[in-house]
């Protein structure tokens, strides 16, 4: 028989007869402007054929006739929904059974679709291995208001033994384009989500982490695919994917000998077989797709709605005035300190204040990173008073209160690690490789996270008046294993480990929904929607410095919004570059995020402490707009120039905010000159000069009334051309 087979194949090529597969039935996930097409072909196989705009026609007329060639191996020249081992491609499914065979082919079961409510509707598509009890489930959300298809993997292990996973990934796309250019996020500590777009060539390029934690310091695991030309913003297909997961993750694009390029991405399989038990079942984290045929303007913008509604804690919820005594303090604070503090906060009509690093510790008191950590009591000889004291002070005086705190980690020096050696993470008896002087706990054990959510209950309860929690997390992994985990599962660390903090973060959650919490790690080494989803807000970086900032907003909001990009403004010069700039120019950056103040108040004095008060004053007014509306992104700081500018525009585009920034010196008699987006041609607005210096304006169209269709075809100059300046313009409705 099988010979037949052969001779038969063998003779259609020989004659150069054209072999064709065909479909005969297909499944279609939807959204208000998307679709996404999986062909069910005569035997039982499920092939990816269409992520785009949404086809109006009867697509399923076109996608049953459409022909696709054979390789030379029989196999049809469009790939499988879930690529496995067995083919020569980058295997999203790599697995190893019992009896050693190491090849996966997966047929189609069943597929459903469920309306989970007005807006979300799930389609789970079943596989199976042809000859083994083993199911793979790819499973769509689709988000029908806000065009984003979120997809994961669940495996089921219906053997009688173990099934050993090399690799399972989320998600996997295939195109079919003419070339493809991909923008990925690079950087470190203090200059996190640099964006760099290069061309794919043939071969593979990967961007990965495996750090564990602070994985998104280096690399994120958002990226955007651009279709035949670089990304434009208001042009151009664009493919763009997020991967909802904290943790080790890894995402590779291939391009073939056939020019196809195809897409896996998912948790890293570095380092991290998973032995699933007979009758188990695993769930993969889900990658974030969306697409646009307009640019990456509206990529973000998909992005931004969904993740309000959907991955972020009260994403409705306008977000208070912060200031931070991390810039303004470090270590070095008593009760009367933080007193004054929250006096000068008052003033400033600043809406929450956080108490930073440094509150706890008595055996080893937190005076510096080096020992401390781990002990949640707070320090007496600092704070005798305790936090519930200085929460109340705060309430008292009309401002609310927040601490900071890094539940997963342990200084040596610490009566938590006295008490808990074997909570620390450490590969068997090797010698611990320290970072800032401490040590990451074991979140695999239950134990820890146990110690961790009473502490947090510990903390909250202190007092009533405690409303925000800055959760810091300011290392990585290095020598990763477990003293709970048995010896055949050290392998499950890595992904134990996050799912151990998604456990804490659940738990948390639950008990303390009102309550807000800050996502951050050493600034943005926590950036994922995985994450997100749990918190208030991300803090963006530790660099507070404007122009430093600039970039890192900018990048930061290519997928995540504004209303949780912690942005505060410090002290000139700058702590961590040095730099100088004014406060205007910190205060027009920072307005562009949730603002937020990290310095000493007391040292803002005369005019500029009367700029900084009207500044906070001018930003609660605007911050419906910025926090709430969509994003318009004019200038890149990319492009060539030393210019940026972007702006955001309210739903019912009534009201816009403008952000525009110089950083290079352009000469005497050059002047920023561009077209504004996303205001309605028909209507008529007023513009007002925002954070001006004294009263006088220093735009000739201050308080002048424009169309849309003149602020978008004809655009608006600015003498924007020192080095440093910046200007935010209000746009308002005028009926
Ligand atoms: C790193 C954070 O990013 C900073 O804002 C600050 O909270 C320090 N940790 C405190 O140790």
């Amino acid at each position: 028989m099988r010979k037949c087979v052969l001779i038969t194949f063998l003779s259609f090529i020989l004659c150069g007869v054209e072999v064709c597969a065909k479909s005969i039935d297909f499944i279609t996930i939807e959204t208000a402007g998307l679709n996404m097409f999986f062909a069910i072909s005569e035997n039982k196989k499920v092939s990816f054929l269409y992520f785009g705009d949404r086809l109006v026609s009867d697509s399923r007329t076109t996608v049953l006739n459409k022909e696709y060639k054979l390789r030379r191996d029989g196999r049809p020249l469009i790939p499988e929904i879930f690529p496995t081992s067995g083919d020569f491609l980058d295997p999203a499914l790599q697995l190893t059974h019992a009896d050693g065979v190491f090849t996966t082919d997966l047929y189609y079961v069943e597929h459903n679709t469920i309306n989970v409510d007005d807006n979300v509707s799930e389609t789970i598509i079943r596989l199976k291995d042809k000859l083994y009890p083993l199911f793979v489930n790819v499973v769509f959300k689709a988000y029908k208001k806000e065009n984003i298809i979120a997809q994961y993997i669940e495996l089921e292990n219906g053997e009688n033994d173990i099934v050993k996973i090399e690799k399972i990934a989320s998600a996997y796309l295939p195109l079919h384009r003419k070339s493809y250019y991909l923008t990925h996020f690079y950087g470190g500590w203090g200059a996190e989500m640099k964006m760099k777009e290069e061309r794919l060539t043939p071969g593979t390029k990967s961007i990965e982490a495996r750090t564990g934690i602070l994985t998104t310091e280096s690399v994120n695991s958002s990226f955007m695919l651009s279709a035949d030309a670089p990304a434009q913003e208001g042009t151009g297909e664009i493919y763009a994917g997020s991967l909802a997961w904290s943790g080790n993750y890894k995402m590779t694009f291939e391009l073939d000998k056939y020019g196809m390029l195809h897409m896996v991405g998912g948790i890293n399989p570095y380092a991290s077989m998973l032995l699933i038990e007979p009758g188990k079942k695993i769930k993969m984290p889900e990658m974030i797709w969306t697409y646009s045929s307009c640019g990456r303007g509206q990529i973000s913008r998909n992005y931004h709605d969904w993740c309000r509604k959907y991955a972020l804690a009260h994403g409705n919820e306008i977000r208070p005035v912060v200031l931070n005594s991390w810039e303004g303090t470090y270590f070095k604070f008593d009760e009367k300190k933080v007193k004054r503090m929250i006096d000068a906060a008052a003033d400033f009509g600043i809406e929450m204040f956080v108490l930073d690093d440094g509150w706890f510790g008595n055996k080893y008191p937190r005076d510096d990173d080096r020992c401390g950590l781990g002990d949640w009591q707070v320090n007496k000889k600092k704070l005798p008073g305790g936090i519930g004291h200085l929460a109340d002070y705060a309430h008292k005086k009309g401002i609310k209160f927040g601490i900071w705190v890094e539940l997963e980690m342990v200084n040596p020096k610490s009566e938590l690690a006295e008490k808990h050696p074997e909570w620390i993470v450490r590969s068997g008896n090797r010698e611990l490789l320290l970072v800032r002087s401490q040590c990451v706990l074991d979140l695999t054990n239950p134990e820890v996270q146990d110690f961790i959510v009473e502490t947090f209950d510990d903390i909250v309860s202190s007092s009533p008046n405690i409303s925000y929690i800055k959760w810091d997390s300011n290392r990585f992994i290095n020598r990763a294993g477990s003293e709970y985990l048995p010896a055949d599962k050290q392998s499950h660390f890595w992904v134990d480990y996050i799912n151990g903090l998604y456990s804490v973060y659940d738990r948390v959650r639950k008990k303390y929904p009102h309550i807000t919490i800050q996502l951050c790690s050493s600034g943005g080494g926590r950036l994922d929607f995985g994450a997100l989803k749990y918190h208030d807000e991300v803090w963006a970086s530790d660099n507070t410095n404007p122009l430093s900032r600039i970039f890192i907003q900018y990048g930061t909001n290519m997928f995540f919004p504004a209303i949780a990009t912690g942005a505060h403004v410090s002290i000139s010069p700058n702590h961590q570059t040095k730099m100088h700039a004014s406060l205007k120019y910190r205060f027009d950056v920072a307005m562009a995020g949730r603002l937020g103040m990290e310095l000493q108040p007391e040292d803002l004095q005369g005019d500029e402490r009367i700029f900084a008060k009207n500044a906070v004053e001018t930003y609660k007014q605007i911050r419906p707009i910025v926090q709430f509306g969509d994003l318009y992104r004019l200038i890149s700081p990319y492009d060539e120039g030393g210019w940026a500018a972007s702006m955001y525009v309210d739903k019912d585009k009534k009201n816009a905010v403008v952000f525009a920034y110089s950083f290079e010196f352009h000469g005497r008699d050059r002047f920023l000159e561009f077209k504004l987006d996303g205001l309605d041609e028909k209507k008529k607005y007023k513009l007002t000069e925002l954070n001006r210096i004294g009263k006088k304006s220093s735009f000739w169209g201050n308080d002048k009334i424009f169309t849309g269709e003149e602020l978008m075809k004809m655009g608006i100059n600015v003498n924007d051309s020192a080095m440093f300046d910046s200007f935010v313009f209000m746009l308002t409705e005028v009926i």
